[in-house]
């Protein structure tokens, strides 16, 4: 295994590098990458990797040998422990092992009463009638023709994208642009991307498997930091302006015209994922996209999965003009298109206005849930503040510094409640308060509240006062 690829230190960060070592196994281990058994290097050969003394590994892996996370055998090597520390096995599970818990409030999870099945069915059959030879054959590897001339005039309509049917091509998924981007940007010379330090963890994954090396950067309540993102050396960067994925931060309007400078200083490229851009339900204005700012340099990227359902596998990235053709010959070495009858019933729900009708309902009903969990919060987590803007499918739950995160998602647990904590999705460099990502649109509305005092109640299961377990560098006091 290359061990410099999955624990990785960053020199210039203000954590010390054992506690990086410690941070991204004990990350790693959470995320299941990491299982019960596995060999790890000698402390000289990850030492030599990573190119650190060896007394940096030798007092990271004794301090989580302590913590219970490695077990050691004199002459024999060091281990995932068979017997993990409670705090580090809620976060275990994965996707494809999800407990059976009375209230998920996992950020990815949707609810599907809300997806518009009459409207969805009458456009399907639509496409389906009205589709012929020529739609039935292999389809266009940019998407239907019709769906791209849709697009365009609706994201230019609603989120101010500056861009025409040629420059947009349809994926399966958000995901599918991450690794057609991994193989594209390598050709322009680019080969090191720029994250947001929170992110979603398994987009980092995808980077990673994508061939490009990750290059974390922290992000504060004005989005990502563009100063520490020019340190990196890295010439494109991922980011969520409209909606910090998970903190909820919007790009400030200073941070969207650095980012546009550093990458014309860079020749670089920006990245934009507008994940719940339609979402929006906050009281101060919904923030255009970044790409108009710039679409010569920015790839602005939508996604069906958080207005309608991840089920559709169906997204979208208009790119500058100078990167289609780019981006089609990487996509032609790879896969033949997307499933064209999805696309062809999206295409008749945008052009008969039963998308923004559907839209319209999905932003009363989920304002009304954040409403529903803003009150719980303040009920059952008083010293809690929920940080960013009120819009999408979760809210980031800030805690008091003192409350040891990884116990209280295991105290949930205990109570039937599937919660992320804030470290799921960080990358160990930086350290942040304790924190709660809840997802509120799986759970029905009026379960949100009995959830929230569930955690209310797991909270104060735990013991008082100063964290219980050794200290966590992503949890350790920060400035921001
Ligand atoms: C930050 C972020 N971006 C994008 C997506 C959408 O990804 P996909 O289109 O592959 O479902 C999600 C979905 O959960 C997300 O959380």
């Amino acid at each position: 295994m290359p061990w410099q690829t999955l624990i990785d230190v960053t020199r210039d960060a203000p954590v010390p590098l054992t506690a990086q070592i410690q941070g991204t196994i004990r990350q790693e281990i959470a995320e299941g990458t990491l299982r019960p058994g596995v060999r790890l290097p000698s402390s000289r050969q990850l030492a030599e990797d990573l190119r650190v003394s060896r007394s940096v590994v030798v007092e990271a892996y004794g301090q989580l040998i302590a913590e219970g996370y490695l077990e050691a055998l004199r002459g024999s090597g060091t281990w995932i422990s068979q017997h993990l520390p409670p705090s580090a096995v809620p976060t275990l599970l994965d996707d494809g092992v999800v407990p059976d818990v009375r209230w998920d409030l996992r950020p990815g999870t949707i609810d599907g009463t809300a997806f518009p099945q009459r409207e969805w069915l009458a456009a399907y059959q639509q496409a389906l009638t009205g589709a012929g030879g020529r739609e039935l054959g292999y389809p266009p590897l940019s998407g239907a023709t019709a769906l791209r001339t849709e697009l365009a005039g609706y994201l230019g309509r609603t989120r101010g994208v500056r861009t025409t049917p040629r420059q947009i091509m349809v994926t399966s998924g958000f995901a599918q642009v991450l690794s057609l981007l991994g193989a594209a940007l390598p050709r322009l010379g680019i080969d090191a991307l720029g994250m947001e330090d929170p992110c979603h963890h398994r987009q980092r994954q995808f980077v990673a498997e994508a061939g490009l090396r990750v290059r974390s950067v922290p992000v504060d309540e004005d989005g990502i930091d563009v100063d520490a993102l020019a340190r990196t050396g890295a010439r494109a960067v991922l980011v969520t302006p409209a909606h910090q994925f998970p903190t909820g931060a919007t790009l400030s309007t200073e941070r969207r015209a650095a980012l546009v400078r550093w990458a014309e200083d860079v020749d670089g490229f920006i990245v934009e994922d507008d994940y719940d851009g339609e979402l929006w339900f906050d009281e101060t204005p919904r923030p255009l996209a970044l790409q108009r700012l710039c679409p010569d340099r920015v790839l602005y990227a939508g996604t069906a999965s958080k207005s309608l359902s991840p089920a559709l596998r169906l997204a979208w990235i208009a790119v500058p003009p100078r990167l289609t053709s780019l981006l089609e010959q990487t996509r032609a070495r790879r896969d033949l298109g997307s499933e064209i009858l999805t696309q062809l019933a999206f295409t008749e729900l945008l052009a008969s206005g039963g998308f923004d009708r559907h839209l319209r309902r999905r932003r009363a009903r989920l304002r009304a849930r954040r409403l529903l969990l803003e009150r719980a919060v303040r009920s059952h987590l008083p010293d809690a503040r929920i940080l960013g803007a009120a819009a999408g499918l979760h809210a980031y739950v800030e805690l008091p510094r003192h409350v040891d995160e990884p116990r209280l998602v295991a105290a949930a647990l205990h109570r039937s409640v599937l919660v992320r904590g804030g470290a799921h999705f960080r990358h160990g460099t930086r350290p942040a308060p304790p924190a709660l990502v809840i997802g509120c649109a799986a759970v029905p509305g009026a379960a949100l509240p009995e959830a929230v005092a569930a955690i209310g109640r797991a909270r104060a299961d735990l013991p008082s006062g100063l964290p219980t377990t050794a200290p966590d560098p992503r949890r350790s006091p920060c400035p921001n």
